[in-house]
């Protein structure tokens, strides 16, 4: 990656992967991302914060070449995933006096992740800092955006907190700030719901730790850099806040039709009465798209197949996802045609078992539907909405 100036001898030197479509072989990436790693030259010693995924170290070891750094005094280590701390080990073989700056559990998967020597690390604590000579590093524990470990770092004269993970979007862009807000945002929200929506009560306190500080710039280390932050301030606390919106989602897979018709009859009748439903099938979709909706959404209904005894397995999957990010979904409810029997529902439910919320009455019909079937869809819809008009949404 090109080397950029952020302002006054603060580099952004990290890397982009414009082609990478898989994160953590899970989470698609429909925009590639970037490793941003940022170099800080102070009066009197030479700083970089975070580094790039393993398979781009080439580029951040060129480019502090090619910037004639002699000696680097910190690495600072904000994560210890390795798309931000592969490369550390590279740059410490590079320049064997450089420290690694970090806390005591970062420190420790540091050590178990990338067998880095104890020798080489200051540990510090929350609020602690260190001088670069005429700028100041420092270091706020914020746990669980994205692993325990997490921290942000602070650079006081240049007013930047670089927050590594945190508000971070998978977003590879030539543009160093953000420029198309709305793609920023949109992106952003996809990162959220892949990654920090399962700590939402954590980050409601992060925020409120580092509002207290002066910032002008947020530098995530995947995205763009905010130099308007407010606008991912205010996005995330739309997003961690308990406000839901008046729109159900339903995922559903369907063996025969049988399902996708009651997918459908649920679709139409939803909208007629005024909710807003997006609608997924799951041999089809995206499943960050379908993380991205389920970020504000107040209803989830789960249409699917029996396969055999149980549930079809994309559906099945499905659930061990939502359930895995503990969206702030308040109702859910599963329907799907089933042939001669089974436990889905049974299944299904109990693959649900981290989010706290309300069942609605399941509707498993056999076969095709009929008219009763249908009535029954419809009673699943009123209920809905009877839940929807109580929480003031329509
Ligand atoms: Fe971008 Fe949690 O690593």
């Amino acid at each position: 990656m090109a080397i950029q100036l952020l302002c006054n001898d603060v580099y952004s030197i990290g890397s982009r992967d414009w082609d990478r479509r898989l994160f953590d072989e899970l989470i698609p990436l429909p925009d590639g991302t970037s490793y941003n790693a940022y170099l800080i030259k102070g009066s009197e010693k030479t700083a970089l914060i975070d580094a790039v995924d393993p398979n781009k170290k080439n580029e951040l070891i060129n480019n502090l070449k090619q910037l004639n750094i002699q000696n680097l005094d910190y690495v600072i280590s904000n994560h210890a995933e390795q798309d931000h701390s592969g490369a550390i080990p590279d740059v410490l073989k590079l320049y064997p006096y450089s420290k690694v700056v970090t806390n005591s559990k970062c420190k420790e998967f540091l050590i178990d992740h990338l067998l880095i020597e104890e020798n080489r690390f200051i540990t510090i604590e929350d609020g602690e800092s260190i001088s670069l000579g005429n700028k100041t590093l420092e270091f706020y524990l914020t746990p669980w955006v994205h692993w325990p470990e997490t921290m942000v770092t602070y650079l006081k004269e240049n007013k930047i907190l670089f927050s590594c993970d945190f508000f971070g979007s998978h977003l590879a862009t030539s543009d160093l700030f953000v420029k198309d807000e709305y793609k920023v945002i949109s992106d952003a929200k996809r990162y959220y719901a892949e990654i920090m929506m399962p700590f939402r009560t954590q980050i409601v306190k992060n925020i409120q730790k580092i509002e207290e500080l002066n910032f002008n710039y947020i530098a995530p280390s995947h995205g763009p850099v905010y130099d308007k932050p407010q606008i991912i301030i205010d996005a995330y606390k739309d997003w961690i806040s308990d406000r839901t919106n008046n729109t159900v989602i339903i995922p559903y897979i369907s063996m025969h039709g049988s399902t996708e018709y009651m997918a459908n009859y649920l679709t139409d009748s939803l909208i007629s009465k005024g909710i807003a439903v997006k609608l997924f099938n799951l041999s089809k979709t995206d499943l960050g798209e379908l993380a991205m909706s389920i970020v504000d959404a107040t209803t989830l209904l789960l249409g699917t197949s029996t396969v055999l005894v149980g549930p079809h397995p994309a559906a099945f999957y499905a659930t061990a996802l939502v359930n895995a990010l503990k969206p702030k979904l308040k109702f859910i409810s599963v329907f799907g045609s089933y042939g001669w029997g089974g436990k889905t529902i049974e299944m299904i439910q109990a693959n649900l078992n981290r989010l706290n919320v309300q069942i609605i009455p399941p509707v498993q019909i056999k076969g095709h539907p009929r008219k009763e079937d249908l009535d029954l869809l419809e009673k699943l819809a009123v209920q809905v909405y009877e839940k929807h008009k109580a929480l003031n949404l329509l």
